[in-house]
């Protein structure tokens, strides 16, 4: 009931003071500032997967300009040496306006990325984006196969099926790369599971199916059960150190991070940073409203 509220308020709530409680999230607003971000989580041994904040766009120029904004991400991280790569929403290209330009514009990113030799993960947006994500993942992977990955959302019913669809595709060369998740957008009972422990049973078998069929999981999650059945799956199947990964948002659970980094795993931390961080932050919350948790949170514990 509180969240709900504090959810609501938040949007009209000045930008100072939101920011008061989001800047433990957000790596900050400049590539400067997402820089150092980067910098620091790599001298702790933590890889990065670098995020420009910004999604549903109204109109195609703003679609370039952050075509254009990417690219210069990807060449001033690059040329910094910053370990790690890059994840993008295609909303913020226009997908839902015109997905053509859409997908051109990704793929001028993903090829500048693989001439960098470096990577884009494709992040996975509301469920009305979701065939279209899957449709440029399929159309870039034949392409760049060791550069372009996708996030599937463990609580939608149709995932498993689509990463069988997936796998058809996939290449013992190249694996296809898969960020796995519980799923952040509020869907319907219909097509997603809104069970806790189901969400939790669907992500293991999503996982499972990934190893098995010798895709290369990066299995993003703060939740400790997920991280130790996960860790006891990796140990099961003999799964190489080369064929996973754990992620983590920036900010988030630090200590669990920690000791799967301690354990000798690979951690990578997912670094937004950008103007829109108002928004992001905003929208999240009211998508999410169990997020304000946190936030409140983040007042007290400084
Ligand atoms: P759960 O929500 O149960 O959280 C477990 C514990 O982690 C909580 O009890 C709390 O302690 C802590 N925690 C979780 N979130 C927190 C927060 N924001 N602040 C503070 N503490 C928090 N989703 C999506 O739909 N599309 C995508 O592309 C991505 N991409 C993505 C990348 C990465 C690297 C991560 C880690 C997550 C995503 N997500 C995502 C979000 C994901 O779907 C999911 O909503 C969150 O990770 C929360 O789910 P958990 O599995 O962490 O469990």
């Amino acid at each position: 009931m509180l969240n709900k509220l504090i959810a609501n308020v938040l949007p009209y709530m000045p930008e100072k003071l939101v920011w008061v409680f989001s800047k433990r999230y957000i790596a900050g607003e400049t590539i400067e500032e997402g820089i150092l971000g980067s910098k620091l989580l790599n001298q702790q041994s933590i890889d990065v997967t670098v995020d420009l904040l910004g999604e549903f766009i109204q109109t195609m120029d703003e679609a370039l300009d952050n075509k254009n904004k990417y690219l210069e991400i990807i060449e001033r991280f690059t040329s910094e040496k910053i370990t790690g790569h890059f994840s993008l929403k295609p909303t913020m290209f226009g997908l839902l306006i015109d997905k053509e330009t859409c997908y051109k514009h990704i793929r001028e990113i993903v090829e500048l990325a693989s001439k960098k030799g470096t990577f884009v993960r494709i992040d996975m947006e509301n469920s009305q984006c979701v065939d279209l994500e899957l449709e440029l993942f399929r159309k870039l992977y034949p392409e760049f196969p060791a550069h372009v990955g996708l996030v599937v959302q463990a609580y939608l019913r149709r995932t498993l099926n689509d990463l069988k669809e997936l796998n058809k595709l996939n290449s013992a060369e190249y694996p296809m790369n898969f960020r796995l998740c519980k799923g952040i957008y509020i869907e319907p009972e219909k097509i997603a599971y809104k069970n806790f422990s189901e969400v939790q049973q669907h992500f293991l078998e999503d996982l499972e199916f990934m190893i098995q069929n010798k895709m290369y999981a990066a299995i993003a999650t703060h939740d400790k059960f997920l991280v130790d059945k996960s860790l006891e799956m990796i140990e099961k199947h003999n799964v190489d150190k080369s064929m996973y990964e754990f992620q983590m948002l920036y900010g988030v659970t630090p200590d669990l991070r920690q000791s799967i980094i301690d354990q000798g795993h690979r951690m990578r931390v997912y670094v937004p940073f950008g103007k829109q961080w108002f928004n992001y932050c905003t929208r999240r919350l009211k998508e999410n409203p169990k997020i304000a948790q946190h936030i409140i949170k983040a007042l007290f514990v400084r």
